[in-house]
């Protein structure tokens, strides 16, 4: 696919998702190329429907772009809880868990979605997969230690890589921490490796996003599939 038809598809589904707005919600807004999207048009929405919404962020560039947009924005501890929260994802399984974090905001996209009362995941299709784990998986962690936290991912056989920037800095998440990819190629017990990772002491979060999502849309070659 040529990039003019992912941006394509990508405002396609941006355009979508917006429909799922209304008006008095709370709305959680994700992260990444297909969210920019969603933000575009539910900027748009606002500002041509006079919706009454709040938005609530999952990360600085998120915040960024909603702000230019005039989307009102609050924290997410000064909301009771969020009505819906439209994101994006790296891979998608059949049982509908996620891989999330290639833009390294996963852990307030957890945050956020975990006090959604929908989630829906906006994808273009080659991120369906049967198992999850092709896709590096993100281990957020707090810088002290982390080269220790590193070694031990390295002999368990996770095959670790730093995160790091074009300059070839660590890249740093919105809460200052360090990123860990592991790649891992297939994730057969996604539950039980969740429950290893957070048990690491130095792990803040990491992107297995599992019993999280309600819908997914899904775009492919100009066509849009809801699935729930
Ligand atoms: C950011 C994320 C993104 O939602 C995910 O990486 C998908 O991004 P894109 O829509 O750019 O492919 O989890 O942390």
């Amino acid at each position: 696919m040529q990039r003019r038809d992912f941006n394509e598809y990508k405002k396609n589904l941006g355009n979508k998702a917006a429909e799922f707005v209304k008006s008095g919600m709370v709305i959680g807004l994700g992260t990444g190329s297909t969210v920019y999207y969603f933000v575009e048009a539910l900027g748009k929405k606002v500002a041509k429907e006079k919706l009454d919404i709040v938005g609530i962020t999952t990360s600085n560039k998120t915040k960024e772009h909603a702000s230019s947009l005039n989307i009102p924005l609050k924290s997410l501890d000064e909301v009771d809880s969020i009505d819906l929260t439209i994101d994006g994802a790296d891979e998608v399984s059949n049982d509908f868990h996620g891989i999330k974090g290639g833009g390294g905001a996963l852990l307030f996209e957890k945050l956020v979605a975990s006090n959604s009362k929908k989630t829906v995941w906006i994808i273009e299709d080659s991120k369906r997969v049967k198992a999850l784990g092709k896709y590096p998986l993100p281990v957020e962690v707090v810088k002290y230690g982390s080269e220790k936290l590193f070694q031990k991912l390295e002999k368990r056989g996770y095959k670790p890589t730093w995160r790091l920037t074009d300059s070839g800095n660590n890249f740093l998440t919105d809460d200052d921490n360090y990123i860990i990819d592991l790649h891992l190629r297939r994730i057969s017990s996604p539950h039980e490796f969740s429950r290893e990772l957070i048990g690491l002491v130095g792990v803040v979060e990491h992107g297995l996003f599992l019993d999280t999502v309600d819908t997914v849309i899904v775009g492919s070659k100009g066509e849009i599939e809801i699935i729930d």
